[in-house]
């Protein structure tokens, strides 16, 4: 054990590291939607070589159940209230990469979908979280800090306090992750008091009310004994109402509890020099593979074979927070205008997949909008651009931009939370960063950023340069985990 947390426990009355229970509603490589997935999924794994006995728990989601239904262990079955209904509630225990995964079963709650969207999803998370809560005594082993992520799980704390008087679950410290504050769970109070048998008095803007609603994630932020978000910028903007969403009242109040941790990667999964993925690996000082990625991705989506053009990629969910809108002003003038190809894989909102469609048709063989979710062409897509494309309105840390300059593909991106945190723009009177960046939320800003970056790319001194200090940049998960470490210790 290291030396600071030994004195940091000793301080404690304890010699043990913490134990911890993370709750979350994905998990990679189980189920995954974004950056959550991963953050839940590696974290685990660097708190162990710390000696923290980590473990998650998340929804036993069909996909799961499909891929790793051979590998799970059945440990007990309960029936958990909810309102007047009793819904089945099976724990499953899973081993994957020396972490134990606790696995809620429920088939009319966890099925095809992992957000079943409105106002089910309320009752789909209120019935995980009551599950959590409940199976918590009976697990095989008992966590001392419940590390609760976003708002499917941010009433475990409210109601382990309030609700479960001489239980362990009234003692237990609990941590809040806000990895997006966008998205807050917000219902009506009867639906949710029918659901949870939350009191009365909780619907108040002191505890869980704003603007006329409950809200998940306030009751959170209100309950949690420490409340941490992902990457220190936004840690400051949440305490500003441009971003906070409402929020910024409770989160000014309680600022003392409220820290910035900036997330990793799992520079394992991401490494272009093993990436069985990739037609081709290379390293930083061996590059010669990255231009045969280049060349497979332009050969799978149908763009012209040119090694001399640059390629800007996006690999995103397509919604307003990923600065969607930007690159809808600017993408025609960006695509006759220079010479450069374009490849996007994303889903998400309607307008943003059609338009990019449409775009695909305007600017065939320059332009490739591939609309879906796919792991493995992601990992091609790192690979084989030149400049990734990440005009966040909000970010509250990304890795899109951590893996993609792994990956040796320059960042473009706005100055805000997360990005700004990991993103160093180039300096070119002293040579110095490993991006490009712009300050406002504004589309002829970004073009002008695209259009320095593009200039650049005419310079291989510049080019080898950047590329080689940001495939250098130390984005791995050991930082963040002593941080979170830390953050334990000074809970217990
Ligand atoms: P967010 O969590 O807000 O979506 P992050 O940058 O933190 O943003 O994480 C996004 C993660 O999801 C990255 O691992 C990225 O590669 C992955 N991802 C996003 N969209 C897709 C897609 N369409 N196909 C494959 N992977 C995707
Ligand atoms: C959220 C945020 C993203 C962050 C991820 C993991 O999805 O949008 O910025 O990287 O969570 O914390």
């Amino acid at each position: 054990m290291k030396k600071e947390f030994r004195d940091m426990l000793k301080e404690r009355g304890r010699s043990e590291m913490p134990a911890v229970l993370l709750v979350a509603a994905e998990c990679a490589p189980l189920a995954k939607t974004g950056g959550l997935a991963d953050v839940v999924g590696t974290l685990p794994k660097d708190l162990k070589k710390l000696g923290i006995d980590a473990r998650v728990i998340v929804p036993y989601h069909r996909v799961i159940k499909e891929k790793y239904g051979n590998n799970v262990e059945h440990m007990f079955h309960f029936f958990a209230k909810l309102g007047w209904r009793c819904e089945y509630a099976g724990i499953e225990k899973l081993e994957l990469d020396g972490v134990i995964i606790y696995l809620v079963d429920n088939e009319r709650y966890f099925g095809d979908r992992i957000y079943l969207g409105e106002q089910a999803e309320g009752e789909q998370y209120a019935f995980f979280q009551r599950a959590v809560l409940d199976a918590i005594p009976n697990l095989d082993f008992t966590p001392d800090v419940v590390h609760c992520n976003d708002w499917h799980t941010a009433m475990i704390p409210m109601l382990g306090k309030t609700q479960y008087a001489g239980g362990i679950q009234e003692r237990l410290r609990y941590l809040l992750t806000i990895h997006n504050i966008a998205y807050q769970g917000k219902f009506g109070f009867d639906y949710v008091q029918d659901l949870l048998e939350v009191e009365d008095k909780y619907n108040t803007p002191e505890f869980m009310e704003l603007n006329g609603c409950a809200d998940f994630l306030k009751a959170g932020c209100v309950f949690a004994d420490r409340i941490n978000t992902v990457s220190p910028s936004y840690a400051n903007e949440i305490k500003m109402p441009y971003y906070a969403e409402g929020l910024e009242g409770i989160l000014n109040a309680r600022s003392a509890q409220l820290t910035g941790i900036i997330n990793g990667i799992d520079k394992k999964v991401y490494n272009p020099h093993t990436d069985p993925v990739l037609p081709a690996r290379y390293d930083r000082g061996h590059l010669k593979g990255k231009a045969q990625c280049k060349r497979a991705l332009q050969e799978q989506m149908g763009l012209e074979l040119r090694e001399d053009v640059p390629l800007v990629a996006m690999v995103t969910r397509m919604t307003e927070q990923k600065g969607f809108d930007l690159v809808m002003h600017v993408l025609d003038d960006l695509m006759a205008g220079e010479e450069v190809q374009f490849v996007l894989l994303g889903t998400g909102d309607a307008r943003f997949e059609n338009f990019m469609r449409e775009a695909e048709n305007r600017w065939k063989g320059r332009l490739c909008a591939y609309i879906g979710y796919n792991e493995a062409v992601s990992h091609l897509v790192y690979a084989g651009s030149d400049f990734f494309l990440m005009p966040s309105r909000f970010e509250p840390c990304g890795l899109s931009q951590m893996i993609a300059m792994r990956y040796g593909s320059l960042p473009i991106v706005r100055e805000t939370g997360g990005l700004r945190d990991t993103v160093q723009p180039y300096n070119r009177f002293n040579g110095e960063g490993n991006g490009f960046s712009f300050a406002n939320f504004d589309a002829w800003e970004m073009r002008a950023t695209i259009h320095n970056a593009l200039q650049c790319y005419r310079n291989p001194e510049i080019m080898q340069g950047l590329i080689g200090r940001a495939m250098q940049a130390d984005f791995g998960f050991e930082n963040s985990a002593m941080e979170y470490a830390r953050t334990y210790i000074w809970m217990l």
